[in-house]
């Protein structure tokens, strides 16, 4: 149980170019190249808590993994290994439903757990379309929580309406897909992130992507491997272009972040609340790669009620922006906070209470009235890393103190060193 300090702050002007490195691009890394024959090379690979279960896992799986310097060479095994352990995937909701794809087409017995709160997230929305297909999954709770075992077998192709724009489900369907006897389809109601689709077509994956719907073609050979240097992660670069944002005259600079469109859309959101914001794109690998620049503007509240698969994972630091702006933010159509890493829909609306500003929980979302952040609170992170920073961005203005905060290294362990450099963070047991 860790806790930590954060001291009001002065404008600053920063410029960082070690953000962590992009937690979903990571594991995609780790798992896909499980689909190459030969070792696949990953720069800049996130070392924190929950990639590297994932790299653990598949090295449980008979991968090797070499790591010289911030460059793993990840070699595949010729068959997957059954392994004797537990796999664990930690907090990682990602791990866990990615896996269940993968491994329900692969031969041998798998379990699949992870800590008291992943142990508490749904996984049916994979299990049951995977079941479909002919997975043999079970689990607790009807097949729906962790442990989650698997027995391996011949899966068919598909053609799946997923109720909801995940991009975990999608990448799982995915990677069954690719070991089905047939070709399948897949559609969701809106474009999810598309990481996968981008990394496996770059490998040479027969992928073929129409808005929200794709086909996807089995593997007929192994895949090419990676060649691929991790950009940083837009949502953890996402919590300092909030400070930068609520603090007076600051400005913050994120070197080389994901520019992907299904991935900065609370940077506009941001922009269209007054802050300024520039995209400076760099390069194109698998993903568009630059900076991104956020300077203090005087922000106004905002409705956020669409594209909301691009932006779920930073509606917690959004919500500390909204908690400063002028009038009122509305958030709708984010029944899918409630079932993030913890309920992040009455985790940010009870702390920002506290907080003394006035918020309302909704099915789906909740209302913030902008206002004065109350001095020297104390909060706590609901074991959620997410929402962790984002307390400790809003400490910027106001001081705080956030109980339990080891959780920020299962994303951004270097998010304390990175803050350090704009106020005083004390942490400790
Ligand atoms: C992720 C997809 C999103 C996101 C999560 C990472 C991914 O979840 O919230 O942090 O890497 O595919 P859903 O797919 O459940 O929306």
């Amino acid at each position: 149980m860790s806790r930590m300090r954060v001291e009001k702050t002065k404008a600053f002007d920063v410029e960082i170019d070690t953000i962590a490195s992009d937690k979903s691009i990571s594991h995609r890394c780790a798992i896909f190249s499980l689909l190459s024959d030969k070792p696949s090379v990953i720069e800049n690979y996130l070392q924190a808590e929950d990639t590297l279960n994932t790299l653990h896992i598949i090295s449980l799986l008979g991968a090797e993994v070499e790591k010289e310097g911030e460059r793993i060479t990840i070699t595949p095994p010729k068959a997957i290994k059954e392994p004797a352990q537990i796999l664990d995937c930690g907090n990682s909701g990602t791990a866990m439903r990615l896996l269940m794809g993968f491994l329900s087409a692969k031969e041998g017995f798998f379990v699949l757990h992870g800590d008291r709160y992943l142990a508490n997230r749904p996984m049916r929305r994979v299990a049951d379309p995977l079941r479909k297909i002919g997975a043999k999954i079970d689990g607790r709770v009807k097949g729906n929580l962790s442990p989650i075992a698997i027995r391996g077998s011949k899966l068919e192709g598909f053609e799946y309406q997923s109720p909801i724009a995940s991009a975990q489900v999608k990448s799982a369907m995915i990677l069954a897909a690719l070991h089905a006897k047939e070709m399948s389809h897949f559609s969701e109601p809106f474009l999810s992130r598309d990481h996968s689709e981008r990394m496996l077509v770059g490998m040479g994956a027969e992928i073929i992507s129409k808005e929200d719907a794709i086909t996807i073609m089995p593997l007929l050979a192994p895949l090419q491997p990676l060649q691929i240097r991790v950009p940083c992660d837009p949502s953890s670069g996402f919590f300092f272009a909030v400070a930068a944002a609520i603090v007076p005259e600051s400005r913050v600079v994120l070197q080389d972040v994901s520019l992907n469109p299904t991935r900065i859309e609370a940077y506009k959101v941001l922009q269209k609340m007054g802050a300024h914001i520039d995209f400076i794109s760099k390069e194109e690998k698998y993903e568009p790669i630059g900076d991104i620049v956020v300077q203090y503007g005087s922000l106004k509240g905002i409705e956020v009620s669409e594209n909301i698969a691009w932006l779920i994972d930073e509606l917690p630091a959004l919500s500390i922006a909204m908690a400063v702006a002028k009038g009122r933010s509305v958030v709708k159509n984010a029944s899918e906070l409630r079932v993030k890493e913890s309920d992040r829909i009455s985790s940010v609306v009870e702390n920002l209470q506290k907080c003394g500003i006035e918020a309302v929980e909704s099915e789906d979302g909740y209302e913030i009235v902008g206002g004065r952040l109350k001095e020297g609170v104390t909060v706590e992170s609901f074991g959620d890393h997410r929402v962790a920073m984002s307390f400790a961005i809003a400490g910027l203005l106001s001081g705080i103190e956030i109980d339990d905060t080891a959780c920020i290294d299962t994303s951004f362990p270097n998010f304390i060193e990175l803050l350090s450099r704009m106020t005083k963070v004390e942490h400790g047991d």
